[in-house]
C-alpha cells in the first residue's frame, strides 16, 4: 500500500519524475541542459545541436550533426494533406490552436507506434522537430490568403523559419538572435506542458498525441502564452511615466503581472538576462522605441515593489520584445515557444518510455456519502 503524501495545489515541490535532462537552481539562477550552463549553449551552442543534446544526452560530433541537420532538411516539407485541411481552418482562430490539431493530425501518417525501436524514435524526432516550423509557417500565411512557402534548403534552421513565415531572407543577425531564443526556450525541467507531456507519453500512445498535448499546455496565460500577454501589457500601459501607477493599480488588485514570477526562480530567470541582452543589440541596430524603454522601467519598478516576494522576470518577459523586433505578429510569439520546446518534450518522452509507469496520482476525497437517488419529478 503507498503511503498518500500530503496534498499540495499545483504540485508545488512534489518531484513527479526523476530525469537528467535539465537542471534548474531557482535561488542562484541557474539553468543546465545535461550539465551544460545555458549561457555557455546560447553563445556557442545552435538550437538543432541543442535539441541533440537534450534528446541523445550528448553534444553530438561534426559528423552527427551534420547528419541530424540533413535529415531535419529533408523533413521539413509538410504533406499537402495537411496543408489542405489548414486551409479550413478559421483565419481568426488562434495559431496555437492551429498547432496543437495539425500536431496530432502528423500522427494520422505516422501512427506507427514502435516505441521499443530507436530508429522510429529518431524518425518522430526528426519530423516534429523538422515540421512544427513549417506548420506553423503556413498557417499564418494561409490565414493571411496566401500560399504557404516551401522550405528553403540553402538556409538554416532558424533562417529558414524566419524565410517562411516573412517571405524574405533574414539578416545574419536576426537568424542568429533568432536561433539563440530557440535554444533558450528549448528545455525547463518538469513545467506543465512537460509534465503533460510525460502523462499522455505514460499511456505508451504516439509522440504526435504527446505533442499535442503539450501545445495545448503550453498555450495558457500563465505558462507559454504570457510572452504574448507582456506586449498587450506594454501596450495597455502606454508609456513609460505610467509603469508606476500600472504596478500599484496590479498589486491593490492582485492582478498577476505577465513575464514576471516563477514558480522556481526566485531571482531574475537567467534567460531574461541574455534575452534582455539579445532585445538591446537589436534595438541598437534596428533602431530604438519606448517599448524596450519601458520594459526596463517596469523591472526596476516591480523589482522594488514585488523583489522581496521573489517576483522578478521570467523568460517570458523580453522574448516578446525580440520577437516584435524580428516583425513577428504577437499571436505567432507563443507557437515560437512551441517550435523550442518540442526539443524539451521529446527528450522527456523518449526518457521516460524506459519507465513503463503510468502517471496516476491519487486525490484527497471531499465530496458526500450516502446520497439517496431522488427521483427527477420529485426533484424541486
Ligand atoms: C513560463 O514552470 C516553468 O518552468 C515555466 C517556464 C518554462 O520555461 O517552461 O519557465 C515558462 O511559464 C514562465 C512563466 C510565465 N508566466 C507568467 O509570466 C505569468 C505571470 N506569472 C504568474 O502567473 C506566476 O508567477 C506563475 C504562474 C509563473 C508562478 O505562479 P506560482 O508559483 O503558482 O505562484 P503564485 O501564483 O502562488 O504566487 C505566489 C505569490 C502570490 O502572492 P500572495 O497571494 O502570496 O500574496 O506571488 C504573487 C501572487 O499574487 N505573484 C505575482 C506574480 N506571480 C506571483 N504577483 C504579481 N505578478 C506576478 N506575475
Amino acid at each position: 500500500m503507498t503511503t498518500v503524501c500530503e496534498y499540495r495545489p499545483g504540485l508545488e515541490g512534489i518531484p513527479a519524475a526523476q530525469s537528467s535532462i535539465s537542471y534548474v537552481d531557482g535561488l542562484r539562477g541557474i539553468l543546465e541542459y545535461r550539465g551544460i550552463n545555458i549561457e555557455e549553449l546560447a553563445k556557442h551552442s545552435s538550437f538543432l545541436e541543442t535539441t541533440y543534446l537534450l534528446i541523445w544526452g550528448e553534444l553530438p560530433t561534426k559528423v552527427e550533426l551534420e547528419e541530424f541537420e540533413t535529415e531535419i532538411r529533408y523533413h521539413r516539407r509538410i504533406k499537402y494533406h495537411i496543408r489542405d485541411m489548414m486551409k479550413c481552418f478559421p483565419e481568426t482562430g488562434h495559431p496555437m490552436d492551429a498547432l496543437q490539431t495539425s500536431a496530432a493530425a502528423l500522427g494520422l501518417f505516422y501512427s506507427r507506434r514502435a516505441l521499443d525501436d530507436p530508429a522510429y524514435i529518431r524518425q518522430a524526432v526528426v519530423r516534429l522537430v523538422a515540421k512544427i516550423p513549417t506548420m506553423v509557417a503556413a498557417f499564418h500565411l494561409m490565414r493571411r490568403g496566401n500560399d504557404p512557402i516551401q522550405p528553403n534548403d540553402n538556409l538554416d534552421y532558424a533562417a529558414n523559419f524566419l524565410y517562411m513565415l516573412t517571405e524574405r531572407k533574414p539578416s545574419d543577425l536576426a537568424a542568429h538572435i533568432f536561433d539563440v531564443c530557440l535554444t533558450l526556450h528549448a528545455e525547463h525541467t518538469m513545467n506543465a506542458s512537460t509534465f503533460s507531456a510525460m502523462v499522455t507519453a505514460s499511456t505508451l500512445t504516439d509522440p504526435y498525441g504527446v505533442i499535442a498535448s503539450a501545445v495545448g499546455t503550453l498555450a495558457g496565460p500563465l505558462h507559454g502564452g504570457a510572452n504574448e500577454e507582456v506586449l498587450f501589457m506594454l501596450e495597455e500601459i502606454g508609456t513609460i511615466d505610467n509603469v508606476r501607477a500600472y504596478v500599484d493599480d496590479c498589486i491593490e488588485h492582485k492582478k498577476k503581472i505577465m513575464g514576471f514570477g516563477h514558480r522556481v526562480y526566485k531571482v531574475k530567470d537567467p534567460r531574461a538576462t541574455i534575452l534582455q541582452n539579445l532585445a538591446m543589440q537589436l534595438f541598437e541596430q534596428m533602431g530604438h522605441d519606448e517599448y524596450y524603454a519601458m520594459a526596463l522601467e517596469l523591472e526596476k519598478v516591480v523589482e522594488e515593489r514585488l523583489g522581496h516576494k521573489g517576483i522578478y522576470a521570467n523568460v517570458d518577459f523580453y522574448s516578446g520584445l525580440v520577437y516584435r523586433k524580428l516583425g513577428i505578429p504577437t499571436d505567432l510569439f507563443t507557437p515560437l515557444f512551441a517550435i523550442s520546446r518540442v526539443a524539451g518534450w521529446l527528450a522527456h518522452w523518449k526518457e521516460q518510455l524506459g519507465e513503463n509507469r503510468i502517471f496516476r496520482p491519487t486525490q484527497i476525497y471531499t465530496g458526500r456519502h450516502d446520497t439517496v437517488y431522488i427521483p427527477i419529478e420529485k426533484r424541486l
